[in-house]
């Protein structure tokens, strides 16, 4: 091809995705959350999605593309057409560990998503159903050891986030649990709730409003300090079992190959969405916190993402953890 229309043929495309750009968004965009609705994951998308309909004045829809540990809705998410009308939003636990743990997961969580933002940090907490005979962390770890296998935990799946942290508080008190997965945390917790599942290592952005109603018995956070909406519930040091501290990060990611002036809106937008007063209460008032000190940029996240693949794919092989 000639030189002055290849030149031509390039200010053209330039020109189109500059205005492309402009509009957008000028229709709905889709959420691709890869977990059932009402747990972690999906309400951080919502909340984060209804900043983001208000500010770019577009909808901002979510789609449960719930399975297999969160994969299926991160492959259908990295093939989507890369053009902003599509963006995910997922836990960096499973979006890493997923295509460690599944061989069907052929996506890159890193080459395929441009980070956009953590929406929320959520520390794990360890929960028992109501009626469960342990009343503290100390004696669930006694009766998990004097009765291996019995206790059954539910979780996200294999790979998800509170499967994981599970499987880490197994490793670390040489309890052996059993595992029970679902299509998300929000399933999960309504059978805790209804007693026909023993524990979780659940996270506030899903078991706020069951801890405080009562609803489940939560023995244990596992961070540093006490949440002071729930000030009873003890860190797990004070409970017995120091050094079992996992945090959630939920992320949004857009797909490799959109637009980078999209790109730039969507890192705006969060910017906008972190300093926006009713976002920082919905996050803080579910257990959570936003990211502060460097975490709060896209450059923050893909450190996160690159480090939480080292950890969990670290802890997979050590647990040899394969997908039954
Ligand atoms: C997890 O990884 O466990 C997720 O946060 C589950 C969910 O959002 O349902």
């Amino acid at each position: 091809m000639h030189l002055k229309s290849l030149i031509a043929g390039g200010a053209l495309a330039f020109a189109a995705t500059g205005a492309f750009a402009q509009d957008y968004p000028n229709r709905p965009v889709t959420i691709i959350v890869p977990f059932a609705a009402g747990g972690p994951t999906d309400v951080a998308a919502r909340i984060y999605g209804e900043f983001f309909a208000r500010t770019l004045g577009q909808q901002f829809v979510v789609e449960n593309a719930a399975g297999a540990g969160g994969t299926t809705g991160a492959l259908r998410a990295a093939r989507s057409k890369p053009d902003g009308y599509t963006v995910f939003v997922h836990n960096v636990a499973p979006h890493v560990s997923g295509p460690v743990l599944y061989p069907s997961a052929t996506y890159d969580p890193i080459t395929n998503f441009i980070p956009i933002g953590t929406l929320a940090y959520a520390a794990h907490y360890v929960v028992v159903r109501k009626d469960f005979p342990a009343k503290d962390l100390k004696s669930l770890i006694e009766y998990a050891k004097a009765n291996p296998t019995k206790i059954n935990y539910g979780s996200a799946g294999a790979g998800s986030a509170t499967h994981l942290a599970c499987v880490l508080f197994g490793q670390q008190t040489g309890a052996q649990i059993t595992h029970v997965p679902y299509r998300g945390t929000g399933p999960a917790l309504n059978d805790l709730v209804a007693g026909t599942l023993d524990m979780m290592c659940d996270q506030g952005l899903n078991m706020m409003g069951q801890a405080t109603a009562g609803s489940v018995n939560v023995l244990a956070i596992a961070q540093k300090a006490r949440f002071p909406g729930l000030p009873n519930v003890p860190t797990t040091a004070e409970a017995g079992l120091p050094g079992f501290e996992v945090q959630a990060a939920t992320a949004m990611y857009a797909i490799a190959g959109t637009p980078e002036p999209i790109v730039k809106k969507l890192v705006d937008t969060m910017a906008g969405a972190f300093k926006d007063a009713g976002v920082r209460k919905r996050i803080q008032d579910l257990a959570s916190e936003l990211p502060s000190n460097g975490q709060d940029t896209p450059a923050g996240l893909a450190a996160l993402t690159k480090s939480e693949y080292d950890r969990w794919s670290g802890a997979i092989k050590k647990g040899n953890i394969k997908v039954q």
